[in-house]
């Protein structure tokens, strides 16, 4: 029998008596669609991953997504992003620009969000996790959005927002111009609805550049109030990894950021997909 309990008020569930590495029947997917529409987050702890289950769990639920930073800078086509320092050729300290370019992923994000069909879900299994630090941080936009006033619902129901990751990761590191030119900017809804139960969200995070039609000030004190709100004490949920961890979150409705480790110190060694969304979200 599957057991969920909840991880924190606002959001997120750990799912145990569930193996992923048994087959993926209707059934079990729709246990694991139905935990993400409610939770948003889902926590499967010591999980026996390995790639190509983590590569079928993902195209069951969807179209896997290609890493856009292999693509982007080399064209090669590769479903698994790795998310740590830990490479084929050993552990990278915190000097290599792997890990600078990384740094961008501790700004509050939602994965692929200036691609014209953004994430619906991350997929992360942890393989090797730093004896401190390394956690995951997440903040609900659908737990934010209940909190505004009817009047700022209102306001932001019908805006759109350009989305641009040159914009968001050159405040952290160049991007190389073959792979900055792989990703122009793209708009998206401001707010989006779950198509399940209807519950919305806005949608923000770091590649959120400003709003079609604002100025750029307004825009930023726009955004960056309601990234403020998300992301306030009380609101955060800290994921502390354990080795075995599978954790499938909902970009459509959550912003994460990664809490920083000492890269010349530890190991970390995650391997990540996505499954891409229906659509652009101004079609939804
Ligand atoms: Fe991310």
């Amino acid at each position: 029998m599957v057991s969920i309990q909840p991880l924190h008020e606002e959001f997120g569930a750990t799912i145990t008596d569930f193996d992923l590495t048994e087959p993926f029947t209707e059934e079990r997917i729709q246990i694991i669609l139905d935990a993400i529409n409610q939770f948003s987050l889902i926590c499967f702890p010591n999980q026996k991953m390995t790639d190509d289950v983590h590569i079928e769990l993902t195209r069951r639920i969807g179209n896997p997504e290609v890493d856009h930073v292999r693509f982007g800078k080399t064209g090669e086509i590769d479903y698994f992003g790795v998310v740590g320092n830990v490479t084929p050729s050993g552990k990278l300290g915190s000097d290599a620009s792997n890990t600078k370019f990384q740094r961008g992923n501790e700004m509050w994000h939602s994965d692929s969000s200036f691609r014209e069909i953004p994430s619906f879900l991350s997929i992360t299994h942890a393989y090797e996790v730093p004896g401190e630090g390394g956690q995951t941080l997440f903040a609900s936009m659908r737990a934010a959005y209940q909190r505004l006033s009817e009047g700022e619902k209102q306001q932001i129901e019908n805006l759109q927002v350009v989305h641009d990751y040159v914009y968001s990761r050159s405040k952290v590191a160049p991007v190389e111009p073959a792979h900055a030119a792989s990703l122009p900017p793209i708009v998206n809804r401001m707010v989006r609805r779950n198509p399940v139960n209807h519950l919305k969200n806005f949608y923000i995070g770091s590649h959120a550049r400003d709003i079609v039609g604002w100025d750029y000030n307004d825009s930023r004190k726009l955004l960056d109030n309601l990234l403020q709100r998300t992301t306030g004490q009380g609101h955060v949920y800290s994921h502390q990894w354990a080795i075995g961890d599978t954790v499938i979150w909902d970009n459509r409705c959550l912003l994460h950021r990664g809490g920083g480790y000492d890269a010349d110190r530890w190991r970390r060694y995650m391997r990540q997909t996505r499954v891409a969304g229906l659509g652009p979200t101004l079609n939804e």
